[in-house]
C-alpha cells in the first residue's frame, strides 16, 4: 500500500493551482509548526527476506516508492488509461461547492500521506479551512509542501507531522480548538491498497483522531467493467510494468541482490471474486536469486505478489466505513461513473 514507508498519497496528477518559487530545503514558513514523531521505517532487507520466504512470494507495495518509483507513479497518474487521478481531480473541481456544503464552515483539514499537498489545494479556495494538518513519512517532501502552501495562505495555521499515518496519530490540541470540524482527507483511492479488514482498522484510527464531530473526505475507486480496469494497470506505454519491475532494480541497488529484472514479467489482472486488481512479477524461467547472502529459488511461472488494489461499489464502501464509525454520507462521481469521492460524518 502507499502507506507506511512511502512518501505520499497526494497523488501528483496535474500542476498545482498556484505555485511559489522553489524553496531552500531547510526553509519553514512562520505559520508552519513542525511535529516530528520519528517514524520507524522498518528493515527493508528483513521485509524482503520475509516476503521471498513466504508462499506465495510477496513484496509490500510501500516499497514501490523510491525516487524512481515515485517518478514512475507520477507518470502513471498522467496516463490516458489510468483514470483515477483525472476523475478524482475533476470531481473535486466540479463539486467543490457541494463538498463545502457537506463539510460545513471552518473545517480543519487533515491530510493523510500528504506528499506534495497538490490535491488538497483544489479545495482550499472553496473550503476556506481554519487550519491544515499534513501527515507524511517523508520529512523533506512534507516540509517543502507545507511551507509552499503556508506561504500562499499566510494567515492559516499549518501543522506538518512527520509520522507513519498507518499508526494512530494524535492531532495537536491547538489546531483542533481552532476549527469547527476536523475533517480527514484521504484521496487517490489509496484505501484500495489495504485489505478491507485493514482498511476498517485504519479508518477506525482516523475516526479516533477526528473525534465525534469529525468527518472524512475520501477518494475510492469503483468496480467497473474488467477491460477498463485491466487497461488501467496494463498501459500501452509499459509505465505500470516499469513501476512494478522497478522493485527488483531497487532491491538490487539497495540490498546487494542479483535479480535479473528482464527474466521477470509484469502481470496485472482483475480478481473478480476478491474485487481487486492484483499485480505480480512472474519469473520467466527457473532461476535463483541471491539477496544479501541468502539465495531464493524460483520456478518458471512462479510469482511475487506485489500489490492489491481493491475496488468498491458506493454501497459497499459505505458499509465498510460504517464499520469504522462513519455514518452520514454524501458521494460524488465523475461523468463516466468510474471513481467516487465520499464525505462521511463520524457517528
Ligand atoms: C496508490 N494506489 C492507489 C495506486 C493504485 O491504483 O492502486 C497504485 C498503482 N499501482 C499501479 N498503478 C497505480
Amino acid at each position: 500500500m502507499k502507506g507506511s514507508s512511502l512518501s505520499s498519497n497526494a497523488v501528483p496528477g496535474r500542476p498545482a493551482h498556484r505555485t511559489v518559487r522553489e524553496l531552500p530545503p531547510a526553509f519553514l514558513a512562520p505559520n508552519v509548526e513542525f511535529i516530528d514523531l520519528h517514524p520507524q521505517t522498518g528493515s527493508f532487507l528483513g521485509e524482503v527476506w520475509a516476503g521471498m520466504g513466504a508462499r506465495p512470494k510477496k513484496l509490500e507495495p510501500k516499497f514501490f516508492y523510491d525516487e524512481t518509483g515515485s517518478r514512475l507513479f507520477e507518470r502513471i497518474c498522467e496516463l490516458p488509461e489510468y483514470y483515477p487521478t483525472r476523475c478524482e481531480t475533476a470531481i473535486l473541481e466540479n463539486h467543490a461547492e457541494e463538498i463545502r456544503e457537506a463539510v460545513g464552515e471552518d473545517p480543519l483539514l487533515i491530510e493523510y500521506g500528504s506528499g506534495n499537498s497538490r490535491k488538497v489545494q483544489i479545495l482550499f479556495d472553496k473550503l476556506l479551512p481554519a487550519g491544515y494538518i499534513a501527515i507524511d513519512i517523508s520529512r523533506a517532501a512534507l516540509l517543502q509542501a507545507c511551507s509552499e502552501l503556508a506561504l500562499l495562505h499566510p494567515s492559516m495555521p499549518v501543522s506538518a507531522i512527520c509520522a507513519d499515518y498507518c499508526n494512530p496519530v494524535t492531532l495537536p490540541e491547538r489546531m483542533l480548538g481552532s476549527a469547527a470540524r476536523p475533517v480527514a482527507f484521504f484521496p487517490g483511492s489509496t484505501i484500495g491498497n489495504f485489505t478491507p479488514q485493514a482498511a476498517v482498522a485504519f479508518l477506525r484510527n482516523m475516526r479516533e483522531s477526528v473525534g465525534a464531530h469529525g468527518g472524512l473526505l475520501i477518494g475510492v475507486d469503483l468496480k467497473k467493467d474488467k477491460a477498463r480496469l485491466h487497461a488501467a494497470y496494463n498501459d500501452s506505454d509499459g509505465i505500470t510494468a516499469a513501476f512494478n519491475l522497478n522493485l527488483l532494480h531497487r532491491i538490487n541497488h539497495e540490498l546487494d541482490a542479483d535479480f535479473d529484472p528482464s527474466s521477470f514479467e509484469h502481470h496485472a489482472f482483475y480478481n473478480e471474486a476478491a474485487g481487486r486488481i492484483e499485480m505480480h512479477l512472474v519469473s520467466r524461467r527457473r532461476q535463483s536469486v541471491t539477496i544479501a547472502g541468502r539465495t531464493f529459488a524460483f520456478e518458471e511461472g512462479e510469482t511475487i505478489h506485489t500489490e492489491n488494489s481493491y475496488k468498491y461499489t458506493v454501497e459497499g464502501f459505505r458499509k465498510l466505513a460504517a464499520r469504522a464509525g462513519f455514518g452520514w454520507n454524501k458521494v460524488w462521481l465523475d461523468d463516466e461513473r468510474l471513481f467516487s469521492v465520499h464525505y462521511f460524518a463520524a457517528v
